[in-house]
């Protein structure tokens, strides 16, 4: 019988955000096979076989090994966590020279095995990594996507659930521009359902743009609430990447605010940033081009120069 085709992830960097990847794929069943690299080789092998161990209790058969490089070859999908994380009070800009010296190599390494796949990036500053990995791999844009907005997205639909007292899933809203602190909520096409906020506030005294205004705020500053409490976020993010790996592997033409590449969409090219994008097996299908009003369209712009000098000092 002719041996069916898998596939197969391959996870660089297993610390505790790879790690609450990794977790997660397996209990929702994404892959056949799991690959897990580790600059610290012994942990990998450590997060294996822990892994493994619970595989009866997994919804479906996986196979979970940790690996070389020389495992991207065949590999559908290569995640990369890996890197240096935020400390308290650091911003996700800060890491850059750190983090882009240690893609360098990383990329290098994948490419030599022969790998052809798409590239999901987590680590940060995610949008200029993810433009990082995107130059040095050589691959179309459309195969190279950064994890952008998809989890201030959630954490946005998840504020927004809990004050109008819905099912976060019936939220429809994003966060877009820079996964950092120049991103925006793009209010003007938000819905609750099938009503607009500005129909719900109207209706509604309860509501105000005040308090919107604040669950903002706390969205864009989460990830600096979360790391002063516990030290690093890893499970949201862990979460919103295997929810753009299930978009993939599964071929379901999800809209999911990643970071892709701008190829004169907004009025902007050649940057990577957090914008709705229609994801599939072939990875990037289309970058959507939403209207925008007048005050989403300049934090926008501003977001992307904001990117976009970061990035002069790297590239
Ligand atoms: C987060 O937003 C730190 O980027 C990470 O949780």
């Amino acid at each position: 019988m002719e041996k069916q085709s898998v596939n197969r992830v391959v996870l660089i960097g297993t610390g505790a955000v790879g790690c609450s990847y990794a977790y997660s794929c397996i209990n929702q069943g994404v892959a056949e096979e799991l690959v897990l690299i580790d600059v610290n080789e012994k942990r990998a092998e450590g997060e294996a076989m822990d892994l493994n161990h619970g595989i009866p209790f997994a919804p479906s058969p996986v196979n979970v090994w940790s690996g070389t490089y020389a495992d991207c070859d065949k590999a559908d999908l290569v995640v990369i966590t890996a890197g240096v994380a935020q400390k308290p009070g650091e911003t996700r800009l800060d890491l850059l020279a750190k983090n882009a010296a240690i893609f360098k190599d990383i990329i290098r390494s994948v490419m030599d095995s022969g790998f052809d796949g798409i590239f999901l990036i987590a680590t940060n500053p995610v949008d200029i990594l993810t433009y990082v990995t995107w130059k040095e791999s050589g691959l179309p844009a459309e195969r190279v996507i950064g994890s952008g907005t998809t989890l201030d997205s959630a954490r946005f639909r998840y504020l927004l659930g809990q004050y109008f007292h819905v099912d976060p899933r019936n939220v429809h809203a994003a966060i877009i521009g820079e996964h950092g602190d120049t991103e925006l909520p793009v209010w003007s096409r938000t819905n609750i359902g099938l009503d607009s906020i500005d129909s719900l506030l109207a209706r509604n005294k309860d509501y105000n743009q005040k308090d919107l205004d604040e669950i903002f705020v706390n969205v864009r500053d989460a990830a600096y609430h979360v790391i002063e409490r516990k030290g690093a976020t890893y499970y949201g993010i862990g979460m919103s990447l295997v929810r753009i790996t299930n978009a993939i592997l599964r071929n379901e033409n999800s809209i999911l605010p990643v970071s892709v590449y701008l190829d004169g969409h907004y009025g902007h090219s050649d940057v990577f940033i957090g914008a709705p994008a229609i994801i599939n097996r072939s990875g990037i299908r289309e970058v959507m081009e939403i209207e925008l009003n007048r005050v989403e369209k300049d934090q926008f712009d501003h977001s992307v120069k904001m990117l976009r000098e970061t990035m002069t000092s790297i590239v």
